[in-house]
């Protein structure tokens, strides 16, 4: 199968994303932050640039013919995106980022459906997007906010689920598709299915996972499944939330203002239907645009392959970091229970350290908390180092951090 740039076998698309000729002192860029935020590929910053060059007009409000064709081409995103991820159209609802759609069910569902005696059942692997709306909203309604443990292996535990479940008040289940931190690929079907049994409604964080692994909403059958573009190749500034149509009908608007009204009389208005009724004031157009750019280039690509490319680089970079001494790596052991996400810390340098070192070389890692504070607590430590995939990364990239983090050792030593 060719990729978008024409190559026949395995993925060598590095061409495609024009930031990736980037050199520093000499050394070439070696980006390894694709969970913080991906690189974009030409025909994204092209789409983007098509859209303000020869498009730009506001929609759902013109009747002009350019209006109309900044109409089509925000509604066509918003078909092609929901098609990639196997969700219908109407139920899929464009958001700033994924931590305002997670946001846009705290206030909207849960404010008007947890009461106090039910419990929001969580994980110890979420990012704060998905942990902190979940405390503000069981705050405000007197629910309670549970946790599951992450095991020693970077998994969680379906006894714990159903043990919780079988406590007869878990009102809803928030957990993140695949780990930020660890890599974990939740079994996320199975999870949607014990919930469902118990009576309990299931959103997903999908952020890592729609651009990492094959993603088919309706398979997963979660009530709400959220994701953030500029992970999945698309710009900032946009974010995917589908939801099953009835429970997004029931519930109230979340931000309210122009565009997302049917009707407003002087005491009170009527809203649009799905899925307009989420999306006030201006959205974010040439984003959409720009983020089904990008799910065409992944869908050329295949996720099959990504996910498969992903995996190799991923196992390639635990032996090959695992062989350091004083390195440790955390998550589950084998490549295929994880995505494209390897944390590490050295012995004896800070992360913050490790990641500075690695950046004179160019070697472009995170190192904090990733914003999963009450994981860090968990695995007993304040932040550590992590280098993450995306489809345009090699072997050799893989070679350049582990030799980065070789010299940083000796600095150290
Ligand atoms: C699992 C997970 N959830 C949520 C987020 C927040 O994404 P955004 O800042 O695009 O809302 C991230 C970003 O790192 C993430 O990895």
């Amino acid at each position: 199968m060719a990729s978008p740039n024409g190559a026949a076998t395995e993925l060598d698309i590095r061409a495609d994303f024009p930031i990736l000729t980037r050199t520093l002192r000499g050394r070439p860029l070696v980006y390894l932050d694709s969970s913080s935020t991906s690189q974009k590929p030409e025909s994204v910053l092209a789409a983007i640039d098509d859209f303000y060059r020869a498009h730009n007009a506001n929609i759902h409000r013109g009747v002009y013919p350019l209006a109309l064709e900044a109409d089509a081409l925000f509604e066509g995103a918003r078909e092609r995106i929901a098609a990639f991820t196997g969700a219908p159209t109407r139920s899929t609802v464009f958001t700033s980022n994924v931590t305002a759609a997670i946001n846009l069910v705290a206030y909207s569902w849960a404010r008007t459906n947890l009461r106090a005696g039910d419990a929001v059942l969580i994980t110890e692997m979420e990012h704060h997007s998905n942990i902190v709306p979940w405390q503000l909203a069981t705050q405000a309604t007197g629910a309670q906010l549970r946790y599951l443990d992450v095991g020693e292996d970077g998994t969680l535990s379906l006894q714990q689920l159903d043990e919780e479940l079988a406590r007869g008040d878990v009102a809803l289940v928030a957990l993140a598709h695949l780990s930020n931190v660890l890599g974990t690929i939740n079994p996320i079907a199975e999870i949607v299915e014990r919930a469902h049994s118990a009576g309990a409604l299931v959103l997903v964080d999908g952020a890592q996972a729609v651009p990492q692994i094959p993603v088919n909403v309706s398979e997963i059958g979660a009530d709400f499944y959220a994701w953030t573009g500029h992970k999945a190749l698309g710009p900032t500034g946009i974010g995917v939330l589908h939801a099953d149509s009835a429970l997004l009908e029931a519930m109230p608007p979340f931000l309210a203002g122009g565009d997302m009204i049917e009707a407003v009389e002087r005491q009170r208005s009527s809203w649009k239907e799905l899925p307009w009724k989420f999306e006030a004031g201006t959205t974010m157009i040439a984003e959409a645009v720009g983020l089904g750019a990008a799910v065409d280039y992944l869908s050329a690509l295949g996720m099959e392959r990504v996910r498969e490319h992903e995996r190799e680089l991923v196992a390639y970079t635990l032996t090959q970091l695992g062989a350091l001494p004083g390195v440790r790596t955390y998550g589950p052991p084998s490549p295929d229970d994880r995505g494209g996400v390897v944390s590490f810390v050295v012995e004896g340098v800070h992360p913050h350290d490790v990641a500075e070192l690695l950046g004179r070389e160019n070697v472009c890692i995170r190192a904090s908390h990733h914003c999963a504070q009450p994981l860090m607590a968990k695995l007993g430590v304040a932040a550590t180092a992590r280098a993450s995939f995306g489809p345009y990364n090699v072997r050799s990239d893989v070679d350049a951090l582990v030799s980065a983090v070789a010299n940083a050792q000796k600095v150290f030593a």
